[in-house]
């Protein structure tokens, strides 16, 4: 399969044409060219997208990043710097007041599975700590839409229509939550906004919160009009200073230009925010252990049902939503349903935020449309597996997430095609790995990460977790058996049916799937007495020996 991993797009309208646009487009050519890369880099032509001072420009894609005026003599360093190191050479962007909301990536989708930014429109493109910026690039437009020209129960069903999913893990429809916490007639309700994300490897809301943090506090308050609540909270990772910082000083901005506080836009409605921050554990960002946390107790999840809908903080309707699942919320109310629809799948609609990570040449963090496959994401945002390896596994949506194998890596990544799969796309972290990785080394370094974290408060998870990784370390360190196998399977039950909340049942997920995929490894281990990767302590110990 032929990959394209960058498109080169000149604008060729007359008024660039009088300003070197052809000279430009000729030495990218040349450029690109002369340095082989011919068959991964398309040189196109378009028309004028924005303002002329900013002529003759050059977007390149899958990054939809825009240098402008770009002169003949910056060719060589854009094509090295951008083209070939995968850098974005910042001093040659276009100043960003004369570079409007980016409407035209749609009209590009099917050339190039590019990134279709929703969520991270802004980020990178304003300045964070300047609310007059994110109000030029259409900022609290829809929460004025919302206030001013739609019922909450026109804004509950927009989103049921655009059909929204909760990007924090679990995919459940954000209206049909929205829906259940305002039919219910107690007050007061409150909406709280998770941005625990203490998932190793998962780094995505703290970049969106970052970059675009007005974005979450618009949709808090959207959200609390929807459902007839006046209070927001959001709970951030201790660790994220920054994120906090921004969050702060937003927070600020937004109720002394009153979009915050009583009386919004004169609609009688009145909505503020508090900043509640974690102390680093990875059990409070499951719901209902954040809400004990944000009451002041020790951080345990509560039995479910009741959820979090009917007796939430403090015992009230309350809805938890995660950031990027809020990030959405702005555009969709903005634009409509249908335009968000044009994004992604039928039944998993929009954008997912990624972060990639492990043995690829690039990684990072991308946005892409619902439905893109691994194999896509690895080729043209990883820009392969590193130094020529095999891709061997990945694993998707965290530490929480699944172990696929590359047989897989051509499914869909949407909620449901994995779903059926049985595969989680979780929070929406891509750990790739070659074929240097040993299957039980890596499920015994995330069982390692499941025990420490797991809050003790049941047995199958507090004894389950710390038996499973002895037995892998067992397996790891040459004193494996294949009733360890069998006792693990066991556990795998334990853990997934009895286990009180998704900690422990998420902790079966990584060794039910090397026990599906990688089986015939694991029992290399036992069998052979060797790690066949080479990677695990008794592979040392069998080179002693022999
Ligand atoms: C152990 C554990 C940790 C979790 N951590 C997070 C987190 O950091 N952020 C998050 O949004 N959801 C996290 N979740 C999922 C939340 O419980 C909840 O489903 C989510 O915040 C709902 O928001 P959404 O519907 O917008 O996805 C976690 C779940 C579990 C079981
Ligand atoms: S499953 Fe684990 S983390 Fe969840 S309540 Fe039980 S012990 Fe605590």
């Amino acid at each position: 399969m032929k990959v394209i991993r960058s498109m080169v797009l000149v604008a060729s309208d007359p008024g660039s044409a009088d300003r070197d646009a052809q000279e430009v487009y000729r030495r990218l050519q040349e450029e690109i060219r002369s340095l082989g890369l011919v068959e991964e880099v398309v040189v196109t032509t378009m028309g004028c997208v924005t303002r002329q001072e900013a002529h003759p420009l050059v977007i390149i894609y899958p990054e939809a990043v825009a240098y402008g005026p770009v002169k003949p003599d910056d060719v060589p360093l854009l094509v090295e710097r951008h083209l070939r190191e995968g850098q974005i050479v910042t001093d040659r962007l276009v100043p960003k007041e004369l570079f409007g909301p980016i409407s035209w990536l749609s009209a590009r989708r099917g050339t190039l599975p590019a990134e279709q930014r929703v969520v991270l429109r802004r980020a990178g493109v304003i300045d964070p700590e300047d609310i007059e910026d994110y109000i030029i690039y259409g900022g609290y437009e829809a929460l004025g839409k919302a206030l001013t020209q739609m019922t909450p129960d026109e804004v509950v069903g927009e989103i049921s229509n655009a059909g929204l999913r909760g990007r924090g893990g679990a995919g459940f429809p954000t209206g049909l939550k929205w829906r259940f916490v305002a039919r219910e007639n107690r007050t007061p309700k409150y909406v709280i906004c998770n941005a625990d994300e203490s998932e190793p490897g998962t780094f995505k809301d703290r970049l969106i919160l970052e970059g675009d943090p007005h974005s979450v506090i618009e949709a808090m308050v959207i959200t609390g009009y929807a459902v007839g609540a006046s209070e927001g909270y959001i709970y951030v990772r201790g660790e994220y200073q920054l994120a906090q910082a921004r969050l702060r000083k937003a927070i600020a901005q937004a109720r002394e230009m009153g979009f915050l506080g009583e009386n919004i836009f004169g609609s009688g409605f009145d909505f503020d925010i508090h900043i509640h921050s974690g102390a680093g554990a990875y059990i409070c960002g499951e719901e209902t252990a954040l809400i004990e946390s944000i009451e002041g107790k020790r951080g345990e999840p509560r039995a479910r049902p009741p959820y979090p809908t009917t007796h939430g903080l403090w015992g009230q309707p309350t809805v938890v939503n995660n950031v990027e699942t809020l990030a959405n919320v702005p555009p969709i109310i903005q634009n409509g349903a249908d335009w968000y629809r044009q994004f992604g799948t039928p039944h998993s609609p929009g954008t997912k935020v990624y972060t990639i990570l492990g043995n690829v040449n690039v990684t990072g963090l991308i946005e892409v449309p619902m439905g893109i496959t691994l194999r896509e994401v690895i080729a043209i945002y990883g820009k392969g597996i590193r130094n020529g390896a095999t891709f061997k596994l990945a694993q998707t949506g965290g530490s929480s997430g699944s172990i696929i194998p590359a047989s897989l890596q051509d499914t869909p990544m949407d909620f449901d095609s994995y779903a059926r799969a049985e595969v989680s796309l979780g929070s929406g972290a891509l750990l790739i790995c070659d074929e240097n990785t040993c299957a039980v080394d890596l499920t015994r370094v995330l069982l390692n990460f499941f025990r420490k974290e797991s809050c003790g408060k049941c047995t199958p998870c507090r004894v389950g977790t710390e038996r499973a990784y002895r037995i892998l370390t067992d397996i790891a360190e040459g004193r494996g058996t294949l009733s360890g196998i069998e006792e693990l399977e066991m556990l795998i039950g334990g853990l997934r049916q009895l286990s009180n909340c998704g900690l422990g049942q998420a902790a079966a997920v990584p060794v039910r799937d090397i026990l599906r995929h990688f089986r015939a490894e694991v029992e290399a281990h036992i069998k052979l007495g060797v790690c066949p990767v080479g990677v695990c302590p008794m592979s040392e110990r069998q080179l002693v020996v022999a």
